[in-house]
């Protein structure tokens, strides 16, 4: 059997407060891009022999040289990229009015989309995100390049077309009958690609721009075709009150009648959700990505993560560009340090998130927010191998001045000071995807 064996340090998380660290260990990858074996290198020649394995590519760590579980962006959206940066004088609702609608239906034109999702997975990939859960336009044909982008380029994706029936600019929003109609056509459009890696996605918005009895139709379709669930909750006050006004429910409350939280539906922010809104989350199994540059940037507050934990809900890490400027996963888990820092200074008995917190949401939290924790989110056998090798020996993170750094040490050298630079090779499904 054929193979690739990768040696040297290896961090990777066990479940939420359980970080394995292995300073001279071994992950042994087999042709199908699964996991094999990992161990200290010492047991690799007994591994190899009990596996039947004779040619293997072997892969070296250098002295400061981590392997880590590829990065799980939750909640991303593709087309918002070019915005990236711009408009954070403005609240979500203004913001959304001003800039992001205005950007999202330029869509329509497919060579824009091409040069746009080509880019923003090339960026992603090159930050070390192994998995991204987009949200693409209201277009079907559009958000099928964004599927196409993501295969020619190698990421494990999910790819929704966005649903919006209401309360959008008269130009951007369908009618239900279109927003049904185009979401069966983009599943069965993606579903033809045939790769197994890239998944359509239900993708409601968020509640005040898609009538219930279609978001109740929404929830049917991803039943049926067995699909993952994606909008957004409870970000910005004026919001919330919107929906309250609306639906005359809670947030939560609303997406439950619409049979839209399950498993393996992830929500965005969930910054202000009352007690019960957070029992229901966790009774549905629901997850929350936690966006926290975001957050800041659209003024939107702070989202208190040990809370949910604390509710027994799953939380993972999104950049919601271009709510968040940066597309890295990297500086998402340095976002959520300081966001948690900063909500430190003002409650008390708070313990601010660390760098292992953070290390958690972006692998295997982000992996059981996708329902994919059987198949990636760390090293254990038989999970694919999604991972990236990160490198601290250069000059911007200072630990070419250091004599020993510990494995730990060179994960929070990553979180506080890591860009793309640092992450050297980055792999999915055991295929390289950036040398
Ligand atoms: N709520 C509804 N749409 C959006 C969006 O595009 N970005 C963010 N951050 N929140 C939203
Ligand atoms: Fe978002």
């Amino acid at each position: 059997m054929e193979g690739r064996v990768i040696l040297g340090q290896i961090i990777h998380c066990i479940n939420l407060n359980t970080l394995s660290v292995l300073d001279n260990g071994f992950v042994l990858i087999g042709i199908d891009g699964k996991i094999k074996a990992t161990g200290n290198a010492s047991d690799l020649e007994s591994a190899k022999k009990q596996l039947n394995f004779t040619r293997l590519e072997t892969i070296t760590l250098k002295k400061k040289q981590i392997l880590l579980p590829g990065f799980i962006d939750t909640h991303i959206h593709a087309p918002q990229y070019p915005n990236a940066g711009l408009g954070y004088d403005k609240p979500l609702l203004e913001w959304l009015d001003s800039y992001t609608y205005k950007l999202e239906k330029k869509y329509k034109d497919l060579e824009l989309s091409k040069k746009v999702y080509d880019a923003v997975v090339r960026k992603t990939l090159d930050y070390g995100t192994t998995t991204a859960c987009y949200f693409a336009s209201l277009y079907d044909d559009s958000s099928l390049i964004l599927a196409n982008s993501v295969t020619k380029f190698g990421q494990r994706a999910f790819v929704g077309k966005v649903n919006m029936t209401k309360l959008a600019p008269s130009d951007y929003v369908e009618t239900a009958q279109e927003s049904i109609d185009n979401t069966l056509k983009f599943i069965r459009n993606v579903r033809a690609i045939n790769n197994p890696l890239v998944q359509p996605i239900i993708t409601p918005r968020f509640a005040l721009s898609v009538d219930m009895d279609v978001m109740k139709k929404l929830s049917l379709i991803a039943k049926e075709y067995n699909l993952n669930i994606q909008t957004h909750i409870s970000e910005n006050k004026d919001e919330v009150k919107m929906v309250h006004e609306t639906y005359n429910d809670l947030y939560a409350s609303v997406y439950h009648t619409a049979n839209l939280l399950t498993p393996r539906t992830v929500l965005a922010h969930g910054i202000h959700l009352s007690e019960d809104e957070m029992k229901l989350l966790h009774k549905t199994g629901t997850s929350i990505s936690h966006c926290p540059e975001s957050n800041v940037y659209l003024s939107s507050g702070i989202c208190d993560v040990r809370k949910l934990w604390e509710h027994g809900i799953n939380v993972a890490l999104g950049t919601d560009v271009s709510g968040g400027a940066s597309p890295s996963i990297i500086n998402a888990m340095r976002s959520a340090i300081s966001a948690s820092t900063n909500l430190s200074f003002t409650k008390s008995k708070y313990t601010k998130l660390t760098y292992v917190d953070v290390f958690y949401m972006a692998t295997l939290g982000g992996a059981k927010a996708l329902a994919l924790d059987n198949e990636i989110g760390n090293f254990e056998v038989g999970k694919s191998f999604d991972a990236v090798i990160v490198d601290l020996d250069i000059e911007h993170s200072s630990a070419d001045l250091l004599s020993e750094c510990t494995p730990q040490e060179l994960l929070q050298k990553l979180v506080f000071l890591g860009d793309d630079r640092n992450v050297v090779k980055v792999f999915v499904n055991g295929k390289i995807v950036k040398d």
